[in-house]
């Protein structure tokens, strides 16, 4: 796993107005006066401030993704937004699949596949999301879920392009609460499994990344788990100091 480059993604969900591009310029200049980071930075804004997030983020080498995107390339779907889109708007990946996105809007792992689907197809990497809720976990089914969502969500194309796929327990995120670092282990090691199994060309090279309530004091452990290959970062992405050392923890 060592040759995996990590990848430490912030996703700002529905926070930012022109304002926040502050915090971006901000996290720009730590990154471009503190030492080299070793991982990949991706910042997944609102779709609004992808365009003036550009100028901002590429001389910092910080990539931009989107948070979600519809299955079409276009036409008559109100309110929604495509990944050539995203992409003609600066994105290189875009997040799919997020629990609040399948718990907000019913999305389901084939209607995921689908998106992840339109986003390679619009030369996007899409990040993949999945995760068990408390209940399901205190039942004794997070494997079970996690392995379901992860077959039906990934397209078969995996095995020819490149993907993210994110581990986030449902109940972690936003709540301050992380799984032990031997569930993370477990459940990572599992993943690993799975993706090898399904993809035996591009399987063992897949990022697997964790998520929910990642912060700067409890990243260094969690980010040094084996197959924990980088973080998907909310809260603590919005605040550049947070974020920078997160980074760092790598
Ligand atoms: O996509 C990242 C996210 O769901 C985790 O949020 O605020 O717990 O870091 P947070």
């Amino acid at each position: 796993t060592s040759k995996i480059t990590p990848l430490i993604a912030g996703n700002w969900k529905m926070n930012g107005t022109t304002a926040a591009l502050d915090e971006l310029q901000a996290l720009a200049k730590l990154l471009t006066t503190g030492e080299a980071p070793r991982a990949m930075v991706v910042l997944c804004p609102p779709a609004t401030l992808l365009a003036p997030a550009c100028a901002k983020t590429a001389s910092a080498g910080i990539l931009l993704g989107g948070q979600d995107c519809h299955a079409a390339n276009s036409g008559a779907h109100t309110g929604d937004i495509s990944a050539a889109m995203l992409a003609d708007a600066g994105a290189q990946y875009v997040i799919v699949g997020h629990s609040e996105r399948r718990a907000d809007h019913g999305e389901t792992s084939q209607m995921v596949c689908a998106k992840a689907e339109a986003a390679l197809g619009a030369s996007l990497l899409p990040i993949i999301c999945v995760g068990e809720t408390e209940a399901e976990r205190d039942a004794g089914k997070a494997e079970t879920v996690v392995e379901a969502q992860l077959l039906a969500s990934i397209p078969s194309a995996a095995d020819q392009l490149e993907i993210v796929v994110a581990y986030e327990p449902v109940w972690a995120i936003g709540t301050g609460r992380t799984p032990d670092v031997a569930d993370i282990t477990q459940m990572h090691a599992r993943i690993r499994a799975i993706l090898t199994d399904q993809f035996p060309t591009r399987g063992n090279t897949i990022k697997i990344l964790y998520g929910g309530s990642l912060k700067p004091n409890n990243a260094r452990e969690i980010l040094g788990i084996e197959h924990v290959n980088g973080g998907l970062v909310g809260g603590a992405s919005l605040l550049a100091n947070d974020f920078y050392t997160i980074i760092s923890s790598v």
